[in-house]
Parts: C-alpha cells; structure tokens; sequence
C-alpha cells in the first residue's frame, strides 16, 4: 500500500512536472534528480517560508549565503577528514557497495550470494582539485553540509553586525555526500540542499535554548499543514551521536518507504536534526586558523567559546515530506480525484483562471485579461486545453489553490466563479473583487 503510494508520487512527479531524472535522455544518472517547473516553485516556496521563519520574523538571526568551495583545512578543523567516513564492503561477483552497518555481520552479498571485501573506511567527501594543477596542494572538496560557511564567518558577523547572544547566522545551499547508499526518490541524493542554522548561545544557556529550537522547529512544520501523526520528534542515544554533539532531537516524518538507519520500523526518518554543538566548532577553528574566535561579553567583562544550538534540516527531503503528505485521493460520483492539498504558502500554483468554453472568443479574451491582471499579484496559470472538468482535476492534481471559471454569463455581469480547491465550493465574484477576495483567502 505504502509502496504503491510511492509509485504513485513517483509517477504523477514525472507527469505534472515536479520532479524528473536528472540526464534522463541518456538513460538517467542514478539517484540524481531535477525538479521541474512545479517542483522548482515548490521547492522554493518551502525554502522561503524557512527563511522568513527564521530570519525575517526574528531579530536575533543573520541571513548569509557562503561559497560552496571553502579552504581543505576546514574540513581537517571540522573533523569531517578524519570522522566523515563510512565502512563499506564490495561484492567481488556483482561489485555492488554496501555499507557495514547495512550488512549486519552477514558474510554474503545480499544481493547475488557472491563474496564480500573486507570493510574499508569511505570517505564521503567529494573531492576536486581548484586550477589546472592535480597535486596535494590543489585539493578542494564539495561542502558536505552548509555548516561550516557560518563557522568561519562568525567573527565576520560579529564585526559587522555586533549582536548580543544569543544570536544565530541562517543559510541555504547546495551539500555534496558520496552517499553508498541513496535511495528512495530524493530522500538520501549525492547532491542535495540543506537549510541550517546556527545559533550561539552561553553556554549555560545551551539547554535551554535546544529545547526552544526543537519546539520552535517542530511547529514549522506542523503549521505548514503536515498531519500529526506522521511527525514527530525523536531523542539521540548516545551512541548515535556525531563527534561533535552533546544532544540531539531529530524531527522525524513517517515516510511511506523504509530508510537505512530509520527507527522503529524503519519508516520513521529525519528530516531534521536539532543538536548541541557545544563550544567545538569555534575551538577547532580557533585552533586550526590560529584566529581567536571567541565571543567578548562586554557587560560582565569576560571572553568566551559560545556554545552552538544547530537546527539541520534537508530542503529536498524536507519538499519530499511536504508532497507526500498532500497527497489525496477521494472517490467523486464514478472518479477517483487527485488532489495535492498542499498548505497555501506552498502550493506552487495559487489560482488558475479556466474559460469554460475555449471556442468562443469573448470568453477567452476576458480570461486571458483577468489572468493577466491576477498574475501581478498571485502565481497564476492561464489554461485552456481541455473540458472544465479536465481542467479541474488537473489543477488539483499540481495543488492548485483556486480555480476561477469565465463563463458565458461573465460576459454580462463581469462575474466569475472562484473554486475552493479543498471543498470544491464555488463563490461567484466580480472581476473587479478577485483581488481583494483572494488576498483575503491567501493571507488569512
Ligand atoms: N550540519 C549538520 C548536518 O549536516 P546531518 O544530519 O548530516 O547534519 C542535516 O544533515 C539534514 O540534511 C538531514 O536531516 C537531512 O534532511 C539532510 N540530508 C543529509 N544527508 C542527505 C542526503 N544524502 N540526501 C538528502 N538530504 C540529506
């Protein structure tokens, strides 16, 4: 059931145009994936409702968007060198990679029964060189989390903007893993967007304000419309903690589809991990630029490593959740309707503006105007190419808000009827009061 609601998302993404295989014309880079015209505006519309949750509805977070290639001793301070590695085993026969923990001390090839390697560390940074020259000196990796831009620009923060603690620094952009084993649509990719936070904090503070951000994270995406019991939040044990944690939450999605290292049965799966990093990020940097990157409390006249409350969340994985979790299907008089009930500030469409009938002119050019005029204001699409009812569905099918309709009596009384995606109700409203009736709906 789970697997087929997979599929089927799978499907209606390559369909409507939210996701497709990337390079899919020779014959698709595996485990890569592009997002096409309603995905893209999706996506974005995810990202930007983090960001005016975090950054514009606050005073204490700083926006910044860092270079994806940083200096090689970054990542030797992060500890991503030496600790950013899994253990992998290959198949002598099918030469497919497993990772150790994956294998759970099976001697065999899962897969074909054929022999295993020993397990070998892998790093899972992608590594390139900066020039034309490929020596030691040259080596550069792709970022594996955004993270370390607001570590080394934290001194710049402070000397540019000079906040008080607590205070945080928020950015968005593209992470590079050499994952062994992605999977499942685009939950675990090679190439993949993270949206974190930063947030320093004293350190006696620290547990307090992880808890605030937990609570804080979570209702982001409770508010943005996904159900309750497909959320929620999970603890670290210590064991499972990165090197550089003290606690961990992750917030947690039932996914329809089993991921490596999910909980419970196996369905349970981040999308966000809310963690204490305590004082070792600025320590190491510290360390390794022989910068001193320590915060200087001017009222109590002392100097200090803030400790560090990172909110880590997937901007891929994340729109995967949001898709899912819109998805319905509801049985009307012999049809089965499709309809992606995203929340307002995400659905990528908010109004289609349909003429009921396309061969008559009048009609049409009084759509085509009214369309043209809404679109100053909302996401709108103009369509014709089919019966209304065809119309209709399709737009429930890419999440559409609202449908206004221009019929042959709109010609008379400038009237137009607006339908509510979710209760399929119809109001009749003048043109003249499209505007205001729809902000009024999309501002509530
Ligand atoms: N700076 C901390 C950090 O990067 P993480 O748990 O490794 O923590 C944070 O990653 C988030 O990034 C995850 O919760 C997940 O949403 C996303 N993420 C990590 N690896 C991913 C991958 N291979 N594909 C898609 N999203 C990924």
């Amino acid at each position: 059931m789970a697997e087929n609601l997979m599929d089927k998302i799978v499907s209606l993404s390559k369909r409507r145009g939210f996701i497709f295989q990337s390079s899919e014309i020779y014959g698709g880079l595996a485990n890569t994936w592009d997002y096409g015209p309603y995905g893209v505006e999706l996506k974005n519309n995810v990202k930007r409702s983090w960001w005016k949750s975090v950054v514009y509805e606050r005073d204490d977070i700083f926006g910044m968007d860092a270079a994806i290639l940083m200096h090689p001793k970054v990542w030797e301070a992060s500890g991503h060198v030496e600790n950013f590695f899994d253990l992998k085993s290959d198949c002598k026969s099918c030469k497919k990679r497993f990772k150790a923990a994956d294998l759970k001390d099976k001697k065999k090839c899962p897969e074909c029964g054929g022999e295993l390697t020993e397990s070998r560390p892998f790093n899972l940074m992608f590594k390139t060189h900066a020039g034309p020259v490929e020596d030691t000196t040259s080596v550069v990796y792709l970022r594996p989390e955004t993270a370390q831009g607001m570590f080394v620009n934290f001194q710049n923060i402070l000397d540019t903007k000079h906040p008080k603690l607590p205070f945080g620094i928020a950015q968005i952009g593209k992470a590079f893993r050499n994952e062994i084993t992605p999977g499942n649509f685009t939950f675990r990719t090679r190439e993949f967007e993270q949206m974190e936070i930063e947030y320093f904090v004293r350190p006696d503070e620290a547990d307090k304000k992880l808890e605030e951000w937990i609570d804080y994270r979570f209702n982001w995406y409770s508010n943005l419309g996904i159900k309750k019991d497909n959320l929620r939040k999970r603890q670290h044990e210590k064991e499972e903690l990165a090197h550089y944690a003290k606690a961990c939450t992750d917030i947690e999605y039932k996914f329809p589809f089993v991921t490596r290292g999910a909980a419970d049965d196996g369905t349970w799966s981040e999308l966000e991990g809310i963690a204490n990093r305590t004082d070792f990020d600025l320590k190491q940097h510290s360390k390794y630029s022989g910068r001193e990157l320590q915060f200087f409390d001017d009222a109590a006249k002392e100097r200090f490593y803030p400790y560090i409350i990172e909110p880590s969340g997937g901007v891929d994985r994340t729109t995967l959740a949001f898709l899912v979790d819109a998805y319905h299907e509801e049985k009307v008089k012999d049809d089965i309707r499709v309809v992606l009930r995203f929340h307002k500030d995400l659905a990528p469409i908010k109004v289609a503006v349909l003429p009921l009938l396309r061969n008559r002119p009048e009609i049409v050019g009084l759509a085509k105007r009214t369309a043209q005029e809404l679109k100053k204001n909302f996401i709108t699409v103009y369509d014709d190419t089919g019966a209304i009812g065809k119309l209709y569905r399709r737009q429930d099918e890419v999440g559409t808000l609202f449908c206004v309709t221009v019929d042959v009596q709109s010609l008379e009384d400038n009237q137009v009827t607006v339908r509510d995606r979710d209760t399929m109700q119809q109001d009749r409203i003048g043109i003249d009061k499209l505007k205001e009736y729809l902000s009024a709906k999309l501002n509530s």
